[in-house]
């Protein structure tokens, strides 16, 4: 099995000034994007898009988590798919691309400046009638969702990351599936000392996630950390 970045960190930290992690961090990730099919002309100029409109910028999953979601969907075939956290919408337009034409994909974003973008992105890649986008808070728009999801993306804020999961658990169906992102935080989930919130919040999602009765999971080291959890009743 091939190690992961934090694993090889882990292993011989005297190797790893913040330069040589940064480098083998880049080459890393470009090495996986190289060996992922593309991403589409569409998914690439709204990437650009992204970079040059909005102050996190890496906020977006990106072709590899991109295309992961996207393939997933396609094995999966969830009828219903409700996301938290649409951003620009590329992941939103990834799982789009993946499901059939009937399927239906909720998305929220709590960030009002930012629904120009998605609807006119979700418009150019032909995907726009399998979006419904809700503008608003999650916290509070997930109680007034039905409770028949197949698949929920949680990619929200971090530090609600436990309300969150409290929320969807009774929306999603048994033999459905949860997958949350940046479960490792940067790797500071991995530190004892770390007190800021969103590593507390993070750090407590991930042991809720890990002693529930009804959940199978297993945490992908996927770009950030990917949470894939499988509820069993
Ligand atoms: C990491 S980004 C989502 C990235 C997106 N899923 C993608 O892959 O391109 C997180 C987004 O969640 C939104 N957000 C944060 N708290 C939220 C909340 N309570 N309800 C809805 N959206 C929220 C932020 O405004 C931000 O756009």
């Amino acid at each position: 099995m091939l190690p992961t970045r934090l694993s090889i960190q882990t292993t011989y930290p005297h190797l790893f000034t913040n330069k040589v992690m940064a480098k083998v961090n880049n080459d890393f990730e470009n090495y996986l994007e190289q060996h992922t099919s593309h991403e589409d002309e569409v998914l690439n100029e709204l990437a650009r898009h992204t970079y040059l409109t909005t102050y996190n910028p890496r906020m977006i999953s990106g072709i590899v988590q991109g295309k992961f979601l996207e393939l997933l969907c396609k094995i999966y075939q969830p009828k219903r798919i409700l996301e938290i956290g649409t951003f620009t919408g590329y992941s939103t337009i990834c799982m789009a691309k993946g499901i059939g034409e009937s399927s239906i994909i909720d998305t929220i974003e709590v960030n009002d400046e930012l629904e120009t973008t998605i609807l006119e992105y979700l418009q150019k890649a032909h995907i726009n009638h399998k979006v419904k986008l809700h503008i608003g808070n999650a916290l509070e728009i997930i109680p007034q969702l039905s409770n028949d999801y197949d698949l929920i993306f949680i990619d929200g804020d971090k530090r609600e990351y436990p309300e969150y999961f409290k929320l969807v658990i009774d929306k999603v169906k048994k033999g459905g599936l949860i997958l949350a992102d940046n479960v490792l935080w940067g790797g500071k989930v991995l530190d004892s000392n770390e007190t800021d919130k969103h590593t507390i919040a993070v750090k407590e999602f991930n042991n809720m996630v890990q002693n529930h009765p009804s959940i199978q999971n297993v945490l992908l080291p996927l770009r950030d950390g990917l949470m894939l959890m499988y509820k069993t009743e």
